[in-house]
């Protein structure tokens, strides 16, 4: 299906000042013209996985008591006092409605809202506005649906993507039965629990977004228009197919959230750039995956499918409960109970927290080395007489970082340490070391961040450059080997 350009047909430049639904009719002229720039795609895959973990409103307003009490930088929200009245819960519909030949069955709904920069971390109302509409079709991926609530020209983007060419959804399971049982963990709500031996690289979760949310929706409910904003969020879920929408309904939102659907959007997403703005994706069903410091999942993000990828890091036993990382692990026990409690709300009870003071503080001392150390590789630090480290030196650093990763648990982001160690020893001319490094370095970006990623491609092609070099046949596949 050719996807028409709806969005060149009336451009809602002029919905301000609406006072009400009824004036829907109100004109739109054609002002503005939407360029696409296919140079401000969506940033790809990441390196560090920090990027795609669950966004939290520590990176958005904030709507909840035990946030505001641990608020990083100051927000002003009284910008908008004396904005004209925008109506308190109604969106207007999208006045040429769906678009002949759209990628969306639904008509989309619209509003206007401050354009808003974040420099510094600190979101800042421009006072310039932004049209933004949730889009929604019911036939994405064989019916599951999706809601885009994003500017209309990043949602013509969106459309243009592979995901929507997909006319069947993703079926992990059709031949084989799941290797876990969803069921209660105490104090935990409900958990992912294996039910027979899990091996390192099981892919276990495979689902497609069923909700894509533009972060500057997000703002503050002290923003005057905050009703209008959860219902922009109400309407993406209502107009999803009735089993995706009963999925969204039943993941855990933030216990005292003051609206239902951002509470739940709150805690549930991960973010991911599209049209290089922030946007909130939702995939209820890795909601049930609960967070430990430790984990022995991870996760990608397909940016182009628009699914979401869970594989096991390293060997799960039957029993053992299934997790994956929330925050960036690679912090303090301290950082990372705050991160944890400013964002979600709860406790960090993973095992890791749990460690007596000593342990904790020697923990701790590890992740300042790994941080330190990896500084040091990246040039960004220098040794004691501002000198840098010598290639046989970064080497040694960089197998220092392996081990500290190694004692640290940190199976899921491992493999950054092992690309340091093909990376440094290449450099050095241990060609054999490198060579060992780089094939653990493939197989880790391969389960870390799926066969797309830049990292995994660039190390399949340092085996073949190292190899060469040694002048060794590794019987590398070729691209007719792959077909
Ligand atoms: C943005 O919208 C507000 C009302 O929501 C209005 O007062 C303001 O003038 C608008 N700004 C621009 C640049 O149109
Ligand atoms: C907010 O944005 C305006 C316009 O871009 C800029 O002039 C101002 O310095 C920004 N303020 C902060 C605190 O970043
Ligand atoms: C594990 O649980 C799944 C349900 O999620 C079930 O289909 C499967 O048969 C179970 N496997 C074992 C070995 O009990």
């Amino acid at each position: 299906m050719v996807f028409n350009n709806i969005l060149t047909l009336e451009v809602l430049t002029l919905l301000t000042c609406l006072t009400s639904a009824s004036k829907v009719d109100a004109p739109y002229p054609n002002q503005q013209q939407i360029h696409l720039d296919p140079a401000n795609g969506h940033s790809h895959h990441h390196h560090h996985s920090s990027n795609t973990s669950p966004a939290s409103n520590q990176e958005r307003g904030s709507t909840n008591s035990w946030e505001r009490s641990f608020l990083p930088g100051h927000r002003k929200f009284d910008l908008f006092e004396n904005s004209c009245p925008i109506p308190s819960s109604e969106l207007v519909p999208w006045p040429g409605g769906i678009g002949k030949g759209s990628k969306w069955t639904e008509v989309p709904h619209c509003t206007r809202m401050p354009h808003v920069t974040a420099t510094t971390g600190v979101k800042n109302e421009t006072g310039i506005n932004d049209t933004f509409c949730t889009f929604s079709t019911k036939s994405f991926q064989g019916g599951r649906g999706i809601s885009v609530a994003t500017k209309p020209h990043i949602a013509e983007k969106i459309a243009t993507l592979p995901a929507f060419k997909m006319s069947s959804g993703v079926d992990l399971w059709k031949k084989s039965y799941p290797p876990f049982e969803i069921k209660p963990v105490p104090g935990k709500g409900m958990g992912v629990i294996a039910n027979r031996t899990i091996f390192r690289g099981e892919r276990l979760f495979a689902h497609a977004a069923v909700g894509i949310y533009h972060n500057d929706i997000f703002l503050t409910r002290r923003s005057k228009d905050y009703r209008l904003r959860n219902r922009m969020m109400e309407v993406g879920v209502d107009k999803l197919p009735e089993e995706s929408r009963k999925k969204f309904h039943a993941m855990i939102g933030q216990k005292n959230a003051h609206h239902v659907v951002q509470g739940q959007l709150n805690v549930n997403t991960f973010g991911e750039d599209f049209g290089g703005e922030e946007h909130s994706i939702i995939i209820p069903e890795t909601a049930r995956m609960n967070h430990d410091c430790r984990p022995n999942s991870m996760y990608y993000f397909d940016p182009e499918t628009l699914i979401h990828y869970t594989q096991a890091a390293r060997t799960i036993n039957a029993g053992e409960e299934v997790t994956i990382t929330y925050i960036d692990p690679l912090q303090s026990r301290e950082d990372r109970q705050k991160a944890i409690t400013y964002s979600w709300g709860f406790q960090c009870t993973c095992s890791h927290c749990l460690q007596p003071t000593t342990y904790s503080e020697a923990s701790d001392g590890r992740i300042l080395a790994i941080n330190s150390l990896v500084k040091l590789l990246l040039g960004e630090t220098k040794l004691k007489g501002n000198t840098t480290p010598s290639a046989a030196e970064k080497t040694k650093i960089a197998e220092l970082l392996v081990d500290l990763y190694e004692q640290e648990r940190l199976v899921s982001h491992i493999v950054d340490a092992w690309m340091w160690a093909a990376q440094t020893h290449k450099e050095a001319g241990n060609l054999w070391e490198s060579l060992k490094w780089t094939y653990r370095s493939e197989e880790g970006s391969l389960i870390h961040e799926g066969p797309r990623n830049e990292a995994a491609t660039r190390m399949g092609n340092l085996v073949q450059k190292v190899s060469e070099k040694l002048g060794v046949d590794l019987g590398y596949l070729t691209e007719e080997d792959e077909e």
